[in-house]
């Protein structure tokens, strides 16, 4: 039988950077690597929790863990609508991208000419508001944010305006941490407690940390 904190509790957590078509053979991304959706994933089953993991990216994983692949925003949006209604805790880790094109192409997109080409792009819809705003009382939503600057004042916003439970706010302003690195510094902003800003460390160890926060919430 499982133990720790969050045994029988179901966590859904997003990762990676969606994908979002252009045409058959390409498409708009970003430099996501899921490597802190994944280390959340592992933190989350060490404590006991089912977890299942809607993701873009496929990452080893030696630990008990639900995948579920998806591409784009729509796609991760739909498979976590399927999920929220039966979680406890949703975990937004992936790298949505806000916009996608307007149509996608059914051919490979031509030169034409010597011109350039114009893309319309539309918003994608919000995940993580989406949640945010439908969860019950029982359900804990957290959220990520990654700012250059003001890391705290954008993250209180995004926090209050997403509704989330807890916001984790990372500096992507340095090449040394942030995006595919194995370090990360984060602050962790709730409604209610002072802004809690961690040592620089490794993804798992913050995660540990954060999940460690998450089950004295629950
Ligand atoms: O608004 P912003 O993209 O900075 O918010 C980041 C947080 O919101 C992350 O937790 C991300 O996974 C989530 N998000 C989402 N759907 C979007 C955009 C962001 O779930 N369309």
């Amino acid at each position: 039988a499982k133990t720790g904190q969050l045994r029988g509790k179901k966590v859904v957590i997003t990762a990676g950077g969606t994908r979002e078509a252009l045409d058959p053979v390409r498409y708009l991304t970003n430099k996501s690597s899921g490597k802190m959706g994944y280390a959340l994933a592992q933190a989350a089953a060490e404590n006991g929790a089912e977890v299942t993991l809607i993701t873009t990216t496929d990452r080893p994983t030696n630990y008990g863990v639900t995948k579920i692949f998806v591409a784009s925003t729509q796609d991760m949006y739909e498979a976590v609508m399927a999920a929220f209604p039966t979680a406890d805790i949703f975990i937004g880790a992936a790298a949505v991208s806000d916009f996608k094109p307007a149509t996608l192409a059914q051919d490979k997109i031509k030169k034409q000419g010597d011109g350039g080409v114009t893309l319309h792009l539309v918003q994608n819809p919000d995940i993580l508001k989406t949640v945010g705003h439908q969860k019950a009382p029982h359900q804990l939503v957290v959220g990520f944010a990654a700012e250059t600057n003001e890391v705290i004042a954008y993250g209180q916003d995004k926090l209050k305006k997403k509704q989330a439970d807890m916001l984790i706010a990372n500096d992507v302003s340095s090449p040394s941490i942030g995006f595919s690195s194995d370090d990360n510094v984060i602050t962790i902003l709730t409604p209610d407690q002072p802004a809690e800003t961690l040592p620089q460390a490794d993804k798992l160890t913050l995660a540990r940390e954060i999940m460690q926060r998450i089950s004295t919430l629950k």
